[in-house]
């Protein structure tokens, strides 16, 4: 194995999930790998405390006369259950062909730790950096990056840049050099349902008093129509229609519908009317219910009416939809269909929202430019992507920069899920790939 893929496994082995309390420490030491490994490559590493996951940035010694270049990453990951799906266990990296499997090989540790090593290999091969360089990796992604845009306005001039470059997307096909030019937004919520006071006989209760699995049921049920148009008032109003050069750009695609269809597993796609897959996916809003819970779950059946039941839900955003306002129509539109006999409570979530880039400025043709000289001088295709990484609009705001988004991850990466990996052959391409980016960002 090459000393560059066992560096990446030893930074895949830190469980590194921001989410859950009991991974703190692993948290503080994954931070402290990176930090040893970009100060041992000569620049200047440090580590800030925020009220919750450390965030790292590290610089080259800066020249006036040179672009700076914001190199984002993150080194949380997402939680692995369902465990025992996994073939191999998450974080112990195994490589099986090209594949390489762990939680976080793809999203998001394999594709920033080779921005960091194609910089080291520019480092060792002409002693410095063609631009000003200044990784920024914070712990916090997977969670809505709470503490970081307070961060990105405290030390506004710390961090002051002319671009920052983000590989944390994906790529249509293996081989096929990919540039996002937008991604969709995020708002979070839940919802608990309570009825009677405590848990009840089914039996000897039922008939006369509402369920509070079967109001979650139908609550959740009143988001959709039979189409999936959201029939939450007020959801629509603010939506940007698809642009028509970009439904020609993603017509022009290999088929989308068929990928869907063939990458999910699922028999039959659905949706709302008069858009493509990847329309749907990438430029249209959604509201997904995450998680929806209640009741007797383990074997068998128990006769019981649970005294409450709950729903998570997240929101996709488009271009201009307001995260807060879209919280607040939701939540009133769950208080107000909450039927009678229970009581609704809604907690609000983190929330971000869309972005989108003019994919044709100078820094979108200079990644562009170092996309294809890493694949092979192939013409990278332009897409929008559905998911989210609500700090690249915070960026924009706070900072003022656009942000290039090179993504590297492939179809069946199986990003959140079980068996997540990363291919050698993109871990090496990501490296080419800073090292053409940095030089053609220095042009
Ligand atoms: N890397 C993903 C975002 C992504 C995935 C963009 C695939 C484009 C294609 C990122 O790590 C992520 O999962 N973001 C979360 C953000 C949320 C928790 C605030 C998401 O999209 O669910
Ligand atoms: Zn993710």
């Amino acid at each position: 194995m090459s000393p560059q893929l066992s560096e990446l496994f030893e930074f895949l082995r830190f469980p590194s999930i921001s989410t859950d309390r009991s991974h703190r420490e692993d948290m503080h030491r994954c931070v402290g790998f990176l930090q040893k490994k970009l100060s041992s490559m000569g620049l200047d590493a440090k580590v800030h405390q925020t009220a919750g996951h450390p965030i790292l940035v590290a610089k080259n010694p800066p020249r006036p006369d040179r672009p700076t270049v914001m190199i984002y990453g993150h080194y949380d990951v997402q939680p692995v259950d369902p465990l025992h799906e996994w073939k191999t266990p998450p974080f112990e990296p195994t490589l099986v062909g090209d594949k390489i499997y762990a939680r976080g090989a793809t999203d998001n540790k394999g594709q920033h730790f080779a921005h960091i090593l194609g910089v080291e290999e520019t480092l060792k091969e002409y002693g410095e950096l063609p631009v000003n360089v200044i990784f920024l990796l914070e712990g916090e992604e997977e969670i809505g990056s709470v503490n970081l845009g307070s961060f990105l306005t405290q030390h506004r001039d710390y961090l002051r840049c002319d671009v920052c470059a983000v590989s944390d997307t994906g790529m249509i096909a293996p081989g096929i050099p990919t540039f996002t030019y937008g991604l969709r937004g995020i708002a979070c919520l839940e919802f608990t349902v309570r009825g009677p006071a405590l848990d009840l006989h089914s039996g000897v209760y039922g008939g006369a008093i509402r369920n509070p699995c079967s109001a979650v049921a139908q609550m959740v049920a009143s988001l959709h129509d039979s189409e999936g148009r959201i029939l939450i008032s007020g959801f629509y109003d603010s939506v940007q229609p698809l642009e028509r050069w970009e439904r020609e750009m993603w017509a022009s695609l290999p088929d989308g519908d068929a990928a869907t269809l063939a990458e999910t597993g699922v028999p039959a796609l659905w949706g709302e009317d008069g858009y493509t897959a990847l329309e749907q996916r990438w430029g249209r809003p959604t509201a997904e219910v995450n998680g929806i819970g209640g009741g007797y779950q383990g074997e068998g059946s128990k006769t019981v009416i649970a005294r409450e039941a709950f729903a998570k839900l997240s929101f996709r955003l488009v271009p201009d939809q307001q995260p807060d306002e879209i919280l607040r129509l939701a939540a009133d539109h769950l208080r107000a269909i909450c039927p009678t006999g229970c009581t609704v409570e809604v907690t609000l979530g983190h929330a971000g929202p869309a972005y989108v880039m003019d994919p044709h400025s100078s820094h979108g043709q200079a990644a562009q430019r170092a996309l294809s000289r890493a694949f092979d001088g192939k013409e990278p295709r332009l897409i929008r992507e559905g998911g989210s990484i609500p700090i690249i609009q915070s960026v924009k705001d706070i900072l003022g920069v656009d942000s290039l988004l090179l993504g590297l991850a492939l179809p069946d990466c199986q990003i959140h899920a079980p068996n997540e990996n990363f291919t050698v052959t993109n871990f090496e391409a990501g490296i080419r790939l800073n090292r053409a980016l940095l030089e053609e960002l220095a042009k």
